[in-house]
């Protein structure tokens, strides 16, 4: 491994603390951060102000105390304090330029791997087998798979989870549609005990027709609904036909979904369904009862989770209903005790809309008050905003129905398509290069909101080659990509290894100070689980260098020294760009 690498913040810290210790105040106050006005100083502290009371000195005596000190480092271009006690930094063009040597020359650019690899299981996609992916399902994809790939990219261990839905009513109601629509299935003989057939009865499009068909009806007929719900009990109890249909179903959709995941660039490692961790069920709510966490309410089994400190009211977690059917819950449960036993994480990160954050609220705290999950172990809620139409509203179709993935996709290629016509390409190559915008289109658009928060999908503006979007990045890596194959075809060489000068303009100087950020970047993406970091980064990155770009010549100047220089900038730059877009799940084409 190369040069362990410390952030510019760290470093600056390290040289502030030497000069508060050295002038008697306590360094906890030799905090440093990123200016809150760049026209004024690159960095800043504001520890003497908070000093200023322990040592009842003016705060501005002791912001001159420590600039006395460090107006002779060499790190410093300037170094000045001002009132009524800040202390504003401008880091000197070798300092900066040495700071961007040693990330040019760490792991990922200064973006080392923990010490500590954590064991991380991601919850996420959370698909439904018999329906297809609709536009519902697009958050926790396309998040869950940005914050597998950060946690990776970090040393982590990460699992990620698809945990599909297979185990609810929906299955009951397509095993009840398919009854009577073919009675004389095989599947439906009680005395039937030969083998079933290895061919499904339906193939995709039946499956994804019959469910909403028979959801409607069942809401209009409730002993229809009855015999749903008591399909779905027997297959729970074992009924071999309805086991060997269900099969059938998973199989179909499973094929499916892959199909469509591997079109969006989502990647589980894991294919887990809650069916899965029925076989747990039973031995869990046996402890939950011997040790007296669940008790008996209305016939039901619950555990109470409220707590003194709550503002709201947080209803009991159900275990068992009065019928001895388990529900959402006894499945995440179990599925936590079966995670724990093939896994033990040291942290299960949940990927779900966050209308569901009350219940997981209380999944997590029956998790711990019955001691199925161990104090040490972290139970996160990443709770995702709605994607809205420009109506504010959830985005629906034209006449109002759920808008399947496959068509948002559709759609947005095919408006990609249409910016790209005029370009001189193969059609394969015009279809590659359609596909890698719209993708970054979708998910840059998606990403680059604070994952909590709703946002408005917008055609035109996601999928602009101009602005904060996805297109806009991936165009700034083409154009370093071209300058690339530029000094290719012109038979330029240069020696990519040796250094990259100090800056001798404003936008280079720039462009460095934006590079610095980048280990803070995906090191706080990850600890917050929250994408959108990585892409204000690459934003500032993308914005720093086109201006870079315009105002000096690269390839065609005349100083070698300082093309070579430029050179080895623009290709940290193009590959940190590019490592910064895989981990959100976006891929560069060689051309646009
Ligand atoms: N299948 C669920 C749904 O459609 C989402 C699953 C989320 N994950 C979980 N562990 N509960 O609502």
């Amino acid at each position: 491994m190369g040069y362990k690498m410390r952030s510019i913040i760290e470093l600056l810290e390290e040289e502030l603390s030497a000069a508060f210790e050295k002038t008697g105040y306590d360094v906890k106050y030799a905090k440093v951060t990123i200016s809150n006005r760049p026209d004024l100083c690159q960095y800043q502290c504001n520890g003497a102000l908070s000093a200023a009371k322990e040592y009842h000195k003016a705060p501005i005596q002791i912001a001159n105390d420590i600039v006395d000190i460090l107006k002779e480092s060499e790190s410093f271009k300037e170094i000045t304090a001002q009132m009524p006690g800040f202390i504003n930094m401008t880091l000197s063009d070798e300092f900066l330029a040495d700071v961007i040597n040693k990330m040019a020359k760490s792991e990922n650019y200064g973006c080392e791997k923990t010490e500590n690899p954590e064991m991380i299981i991601i919850d996420y996609g959370g698909a439904n087998v018999a329906k297809p992916l609709h536009i519902g399902h697009l958050r926790t994809a396309i998040i869950g798979e940005s914050i597998k790939r950060t946690a990776r990219f970090l040393g982590h261990k990460v699992i990620g989870d698809a945990h599909l839905g297979d185990w609810g009513l929906p299955i009951g109601l397509i095993i009840t549609e398919l009854k009577k629509r073919n009675p004389e299935l095989v599947y439906f003989d009680e005395n039937y005990d030969g083998e079933y057939p290895e061919e499904a009865p339906f193939d995709v499009s039946e499956l994804e027709e019959i469910y909403p068909y028979a959801s409607k009806y069942s809401k209009e007929h409730e002993d229809y609904k009855e015999e749903a719900q008591q399909a779905i009990a027997e297959l729970q109890a074992g009924r071999k036909g309805y086991k060997a249909l269900w099969q059938h179903i998973i199989n179909v959709s499973v094929e499916d979904l892959k199909r469509v995941y591997t079109k969006l660039g989502t990647e589980f490692d894991l294919w887990k369904k809650e069916s899965d961790a029925q076989p747990y069920i039973p031995d869990m709510v046996k402890a939950m009862k011997e040790e007296g966490y669940a008790h008996i309410d209305d016939g039901a089994l619950v555990v109470d989770v409220k707590e003194e400190s709550d503002t709201k009211e947080i209803p009991p977690c159900m275990i068992l209903k009065s019928n001895g059917a388990t529900l959402y819950n006894t499945t995440d449960l179990a599925t936590i005790v079966e995670r724990r036993k093939l896994f033990n994480p040291t942290k299960i990160i949940y990927v779900v809309d966050k209308r569901q954050e009350l219940y997981f609220e209380q999944v997590f705290r029956c998790a711990r008050k019955t001691k199925i999950i161990g104090d040490k172990t972290g139970l996160i809620f990443i709770g995702f905003g709605t994607m809205n139409g420009k109506d504010g509203k959830p985005f629906k179709t034209r006449d109002g129905g759920v808008l399947r993935l496959e068509q948002l996709f559709e759609d947005v290629y095919n408006k990609v398509l249409e910016k790209i016509e005029d370009r001189d390409m193969e059609d394969a190559m015009k279809d590659e290069v359609a596909l890698k915008i719209s993708l970054a289109a979708i998910k840059y658009g998606d990403l680059s909101n604070q994952a909590s928060k709703d946002y408005i999908f917008d055609m035109e503006r996601f999928t602009s080659f101009e602005g904060n979007t996805g297109p806009y990045i991936l165009y700034t890596i083409v154009r370093i990509k071209s300058l690339f194959a530029k000094l290719h075809n012109e038979g330029i060489i240069v020696d990519e290894a040796g250094p990259i000068m100090p800056s001798v303009s404003k936008s280079g100087t720039d462009v460095m100070l934006s590079l610095l950020k980048w280990p803070d970047a995906v090191n706080d993406a990850y600890r917050e689980s929250a994408p959108h970091k990585i892409c204000q980064f690459i934003y500032e990155l993308s914005d720093a260098f086109n201006k870079f770009y315009h105002e000096n010549k690269i390839v065609t100047n005349e100083d070698e020294n300082l093309r070579a220089s430029y050179i080895r900038l623009c290709r940290m730059i193009g590959d940190i760009l590019e490592k910064a877009i895989y981990l959100l799940g976006m891929e560069a084409p060689d051309r646009m």
